[in-house]
């Protein structure tokens, strides 16, 4: 489902469905899983999740959030993590318990990062799998960190980025040089296996690339075009692209 309309209503919209989510759950006392994604896209919804929280009530003591990547090298507190973006626009302003949140981690030794990422997903599996995915796209035609030639089996691992991805965060952190070369992601197919995904894209930037993914072939070049075979992802842009 392609659904076009501005940034903010699509931030409510969303933040709604998720909010039916959490409550039906807790009706029957069980838990809901979500996929986060960091960056400029998602903040709007994660402004209307936490005002849902402060003044409508809305409690995440039964969400579980695993997020979808971190930059190699990093530690939880640097100003540019994803950790630190996750806690500033998100979990710092609900209820989530700590215990509940999960971010890959960049600072795993090499020796131990095979086991690491196949305890992520082995975690989210534990829980029983994502059930509700937000997304953006890089320019690159990336989702998480999954850059072109990412395979739809692909499961969480270490990645090199992308110079597109690089040079779209260089400015964060003052300088192409400056910026990690490498991350942790979610795989395509963890996140091809959620059962319900809400995409993103917003800003003239983004459009080429997301007509490129949704109109033309699906193909490993362009990761986010395996989302055209995902039963249940709604694309919300602000922008047409058919
Ligand atoms: C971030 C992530 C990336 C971003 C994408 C768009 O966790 O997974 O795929 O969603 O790079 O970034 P923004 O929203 O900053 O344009």
């Amino acid at each position: 489902m392609i659904l076009k309309d501005d940034k903010e209503n699509h931030a409510k919209k969303i933040a709604k469905c998720i909010a039916e989510e959490i409550k039906l759950r807790q009706k029957f006392d069980q838990h809901l899983v979500l996929g986060l994604a960091t960056g400029s896209t998602p903040i709007s919804l994660y402004n209307e999740l936490a005002r849902l929280h402060v003044e409508e009530g809305l409690s995440f003591r039964d969400v579980f959030t695993f997020n979808l990547d971190e930059y190699c090298g990093l530690e939880d507190n640097h100003p540019k993590s994803y950790h630190d973006f996750m806690n500033v626009n998100l979990f710092n302003r609900i209820d989530i318990p700590r215990e509940n949140i999960f971010i890959p981690s960049g600072q795993i030794e090499p020796l131990f990062e095979r086991d690491y990422c196949e305890g992520y997903e082995q975690t989210i599996k534990d829980l029983g799998g994502i059930d509700v995915q937000i997304l953006g796209i890089g320019r690159s035609g990336h989702i998480g960190f999954n850059e072109p030639g990412s395979s739809v089996d692909s499961i969480t691992r270490k990645v090199k980025l992308h110079d597109i991805t690089r040079t779209d965060a260089s400015s964060d952190f003052g300088g192409f040089d400056n910026v990690p070369t490498h991350a942790i992601t979610m795989g395509m197919k963890t996140i091809l296996s959620a059962n319900r995904i809400f995409f993103m894209a917003f800003g003239e930037a983004k459009q080429e690339i997301t007509k490129r993914a949704f109109c033309e072939e699906i193909t490993d070049d362009i990761p986010a075009s395996h989302l055209q075979r995902h039963k249940k992802t709604t694309i919300c842009t602000d922008f047409d692209i058919t």
